[in-house]
């Protein structure tokens, strides 16, 4: 993949899990407690600095996670090179979501070649969690992808998150 193309990043999951907020947090290093639900698909830019010389450019496309707007999201898969499923550590139905995004994934993507992370946000409410990092650490390995903690609130695990995307892209 080269460099300096835009490279596809679409962040899916269930609703209220924190896609927005990772992604804000991220881009723009915004963060806020009474993040809106997104209504249909918002987009933004970034450029990571992989390492000393080298920087890629990706777009992230945040989708709505709720169940409502499912239907509109199988063509926003379409050229991604990488998918960011994101879970709340909190919520363990999310994390059970997690497992149905990945088939959906593999019905419609090449996922030999696109990269894939597995993002437990909110990691800040760590006295809630109800999924253990081991078991979603083992899960993700199980399907090819890397798992991240995360938390957009403490902005805690973002950074490493789009480094590693941002090195796999340039790997591809
Ligand atoms: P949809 O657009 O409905 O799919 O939601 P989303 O997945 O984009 O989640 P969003 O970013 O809108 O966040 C949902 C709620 O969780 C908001 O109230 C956020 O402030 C909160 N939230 C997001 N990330 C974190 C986090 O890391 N820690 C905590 N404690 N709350 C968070």
């Amino acid at each position: 993949m080269s460099k300096g193309t835009m490279n596809k990043i679409v962040i899916i999951g269930e609703g209220r899990v924190g896609k927005t907020s990772l992604t804000l947090r991220y881009c723009k290093g915004e963060y806020s407690d009474t993040q809106e639900s997104t209504i249909n698909v918002s987009y933004l830019e970034k450029t990571v600095q992989v390492n000393e010389t080298d920087k890629v450019n990706i777009a992230i496309w945040d989708t709505a996670g709720q169940e409502k707007f499912k239907s509109i999201t199988p063509m926003y898969y379409q050229q991604a090179v990488c998918a960011i499923i994101v879970y709340d550590i909190t919520y363990k139905e999310s994390f059970d979501k997690v497992k149905s995004w990945v088939t959906e994934l593999t019905q419609i993507l090449d996922t030999n070649k696109i990269v894939i992370c597995i993002a437990g946000n909110k990691c800040d409410l760590e006295n809630n969690r109800q999924i253990d990092k081991q078991f979603a650490e083992d899960y993700a390995k199980s399907v090819g992808a890397r798992h991240f903690l995360t938390s957009a609130k403490n902005n805690r695990g973002i950074d490493e998150l789009f480094q590693y995307v941002g090195q796999e892209i340039l790997k591809r």
